[in-house]
């Protein structure tokens, strides 16, 4: 059965569905050269709009997941594209149409996330509702996607994308906001942190009902060390965290996740309350029994969505990330029932930021380091958990009450230097989130590339283009060319294979 593309905002402009799954050997390179020593995969994941659903247009997060890859080896690149098969994504292909109906997805409206619980029936009985489309991680030689709610992460081959499955240490994970409908339908992290050197995986779920958070630590031999947070102070969109050599450090922030507000007052399931302080816990990595320290501060309303790293220098430590004045989703004193949805950035703007904690007093500050708007932080990962100098982030102009982001920005966190290259001026495109690669195995800290996706929409064409953090400012070593749209995605992870 065909049917035309709605034409809603989520599915238009850079938001237009890449429908199609592609394979292209030895893409072409369009300036420049590939890397030789560069070996490894970037991979990214996003919510595809596949077909209708049985009430229309799904929320972005209730669309399956579509992972992208491009393998460079050798000075050759090559790119593939293939749908995350979830339970739903194979139940729904099985019939040929959309199986699933949300309680928040009849609106038509910008409360329509795909985050409230599946109204179940005969068919989607049984079947997790996850479409793993936020992030996709390496993890124990595997690259894993993840959508935060609604399912267990699951596993895809780096080089083939072939779907392997639910990871085999979900049903040692936790539920999320939903009640798990399957053995093993747990949640886990989008944005989970890593140890390089023992490929430990810090991650952790979340959810509106107390414990409000869950604490999942995984060792690449998978087994799972838990810790539920009874004494955690709210329910929080608990999105990202910070890692430090001692702690995980989690900010509890008012931006708040609630079923009931969707079944009981017709509201998103997002909330936004900034009477509630900001929280910042510290929750030991290396010791389950150890206390959570609660550090509550006196903050302004503000939010971090994602974080860059952290550095601990005796008693100080400070969690550097993009402030944004406020979260970037429509709230109801946003919008009326009705309105079209409002997409991330056009309705807040961030900027480079710092929260500075004295662990001796507790005392909290908070500083905006650059007037640039900023968001999409990215730091060499290699060093997680190890302190910092080198930031990554995708820069950006005031835009109405919003920000429309254009460029790389590279800052050295020590002087708070940077350098800026401006990869779009007018013309359409949307300049994604980029990853750093390290230069070799052993590289020091920020010695390597920065792979940034770029879709030129407008032209029906894509690209990745890939810079020398020696100097950012000369512009992209090497283009390379996608013959067509590449489809949104929000996140995505370097896998090295060397
Ligand atoms: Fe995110």
């Amino acid at each position: 059965m065909g049917y035309p593309l709605p034409q809603e905002a989520r599915l238009t402009g850079p938001f237009q569905p890449m429908r199609f799954e592609a394979t292209v050997d030895e893409c072409i390179v369009t300036h420049g050269e590939i890397p030789k020593d560069l070996a490894g995969g970037f991979y990214r994941t996003g919510p595809t709009w596949k077909r209708p659903t049985r009430q229309g247009t799904n929320g972005l997060l209730g669309m399956d997941g579509m992972v992208q890859g491009l393998v460079l080896e050798n000075g050759r690149a090559d790119f593939r594209n293939r749908w995350v098969r979830t339970p739903k994504y194979q139940l729904e292909e099985q019939h040929g149409r959309g199986m699933f109906e949300w309680t928040d997805g009849d609106w038509h409206d910008w409360r329509t996330y795909g985050y409230g619980d599946v109204k179940r029936d005969q068919y989607t009985c049984g079947v997790p509702q996850g479409t793993n489309n936020v992030n996709i991680f390496p993890f124990a030689g595997e690259m894993v996607a993840s959508g935060e709610q609604g399912g267990p992460p699951i596993a895809l081959d780096p080089i083939t994308l072939e779907t392997k499955g639910i990871v085999n240490w979900s049903p040692k994970l936790s539920p999320g906001i939903h009640a798990p409908t399957a053995f093993g339908d747990n949640s886990f992290t989008a944005h989970p942190k890593w140890d390089h050197e023992t490929g430990v995986l810090y991650g952790w779920a979340y959810r509106d009902t107390a414990p409000y958070v869950t604490v999942h630590v995984v060792h690449p031999d998978g087994a799972v060390e838990s810790r539920e947070l009874w004494d955690a102070p709210y329910n929080t969109v608990a999105h990202d965290i910070w890692l430090t050599p001692e702690w995980m450090v989690m900010p509890f922030q008012p931006m708040l996740i609630d079923k009931k507000r969707i079944t009981e007052r017709e509201l998103s399931v997002f909330g936004w309350d900034p009477e509630l302080p900001i929280v910042i816990a510290l929750i030991p990595r290396h010791d389950p029994a150890a206390p959570v320290r609660y550090i509550t501060t006196d903050i302004e309303p503000q939010y971090i969505m994602h974080t860059l790293s952290a550095n601990v220098s005796g008693n100080i430590l400070t969690l550097d990330g993009p402030i944004f004045n406020r979260p970037p989703f429509p709230f109801e004193q946003d919008f009326a029932a009705g309105d079209d949805v409002a997409l991330f950035f056009s309705i807040a703007k961030s900027a480079l930021g710092r929260w500075t904690i004295d662990l001796n007093t507790g005392q909290a500050k908070s500083e905006q380091l650059s007037d640039r708007p900023s968001e999409l932080p990215k730091v060499d990962e290699r060093f997680y958990g190890k302190g910092y100098r080198w930031g990554y982030q995708v820069g950006g102009v005031v835009k109405k009450g919003g920000m429309k982001m254009n460029s790389l920005v590279v800052t050295d966190m020590q002087t708070l230097s940077d350098q800026e290259f401006q990869i779009r001026s007018d013309e359409p495109a949307a300049v994604l989130e980029g990853t750093f690669a390290p230069r070799h195995k052993d590289s020091p800290e920020g010695d390597g590339y920065i792979i940034v996706p770029v879709s030129w929409w407008a032209e029906k064409r894509g690209e990745f283009q890939i810079f020398d953090t020696h100097d950012i400012t000369q512009g992209p070593i090497c283009k390379i060319e996608l013959p067509f749209m590449m489809g949104w995605t929000p996140h995505g992870h370097w896998m090295d294979f060397r």
